[in-house]
């Protein structure tokens, strides 16, 4: 566990490899290292946030190799196609409507975009994290490699003293050339706003799209509260359109079930059997009581519960507080509230 590996064409592959198979690599960027998984992957997202012992499912950058590729997962509209051709690659990333998943291919893995209907995306100039992205031949999730709540790490040791026993394999691709996050530009309306200063200043961002920098600013934060004023506080988050109860160790009638675990002791209000019940009102986060299974199942279960088939709330099952636990319960809550 988190062998520090030089910069060479094998160590590529096996960090590439590894993230194939479920693992995380820190990866150099010119921001600062980031904390790479699998984007398409459930399982290999839900340890990005274990490792980082986040509290909570924040929305994650994807990394990519080019524009053509980030088309892909995101529907760029005229200013972001802009704004991707002059700074990318570089320290700019771009909020865009997520590209609806098509029947075939991999899709990503909601836990990424933490439920929402946008996705962040960035082009890294790092030429380590450019070769991981073609060696692992997925779009990588990453957000920066440290703890919650600690600063960014800008060098190999930084990262290793942080996640040195959470990571596969840490790439040392020197320090950080920028030092400092990506800019964060949403481009899912007409008007682009700005959601995180970074890299690359207002300034050159108005420039290239002829607007005025105070646009770019009063756009984020005009009263407008689709607008996310400052990302992963006031971000809106996805959440049922129906209530959501906590903790239930029986089913009510008018209810369908997220369980978690065994179902053998939960009861039906007023008799009949849960094995009675459709995949339009049951769903469980993880049969076999696995925290990575349930993390990359919430949202998509969650939303699968959130139709018309005649319940009016969602129970959920108690899901113990430890580990993940800790942001799916964040996550539960926040539904329920
Ligand atoms: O420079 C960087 O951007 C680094 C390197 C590793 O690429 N990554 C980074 O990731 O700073 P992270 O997870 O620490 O910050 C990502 C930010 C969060 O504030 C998150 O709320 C925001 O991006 N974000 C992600 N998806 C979003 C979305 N769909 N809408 C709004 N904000 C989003
Ligand atoms: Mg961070």
């Amino acid at each position: 566990m988190g062998e520090i590996l030089s910069i060479n064409d094998t160590n590529i592959t096996r960090a590439g490899d590894a993230l194939r198979g479920g693992g995380l690599v820190a990866m150099p960027t010119e921001t600062v290292y980031g904390l790479a998984a699998d984007a398409t992957n459930g399982q290999a997202v839900a340890r990005i946030y274990e490792a980082k012992g986040r509290p909570s499912f924040n929305p994650l950058i994807i990394h990519v190799s080019d524009l053509d590729d980030a088309q892909k997962w995101g529907q760029f509209n005229a200013a972001a196609i802009e704004l991707a051709r002059a700074f990318w690659p570089g320290p700019l990333t771009l909020v865009v409507p997520i590209m609806t998943p098509k029947t075939e291919g991999a899709t990503l893995s909601d836990l990424v975009t933490a439920g929402l209907d946008s996705i962040a995306i960035r082009v890294p100039a790092h030429p380590a994290a450019q070769d991981l992205i073609k060696a692992a031949g997925v779009p990588l999730a990453a957000p920066s490699a440290n703890k919650s709540g600690s600063i960014s790490p800008t060098s190999p040791a930084h990262v290793h003293d942080s996640l040195g026993g959470a990571v596969d394999y840490i790439l040392a691709g020197g320090s950080c050339a920028v030092g400092l996050e990506s800019t964060i530009i949403d481009c899912t309306r007409d008007a682009p706003s700005l959601l995180r200063p970074g890299g690359i200043t207002a300034e050159q961002i108005a420039l290239t799209l002829d607007m005025d920098e105070s646009a770019l600013t009063l756009a984020a934060s005009d009263t407008d509260d689709t607008a996310p004023k400052s990302p992963g506080l006031l971000l809106k988050h996805y959440a049922p359109s129906i209530p959501v109860r906590l903790k239930a160790y029986y089913v009510k009638q008018d209810e369908a079930l997220l369980a978690f675990g065994s179902t053998k002791f939960m009861s039906v209000e007023g008799g009949g059997a849960l094995t009675d019940l459709p995949d339009t009102q049951m769903q469980n986060l993880s049969e076999g009581g696995d925290l990575y299974e349930a993390a990359a199942n919430l949202f998509a279960m969650m939303r699968a519960l959130d139709n018309d088939a005649g319940h009016k709330r969602i129970a959920v099952m108690d899901v113990p507080d430890i580990g993940l636990g800790a942001a799916i319960n964040d996550r539960l809550r926040r539904a329920a509230s």
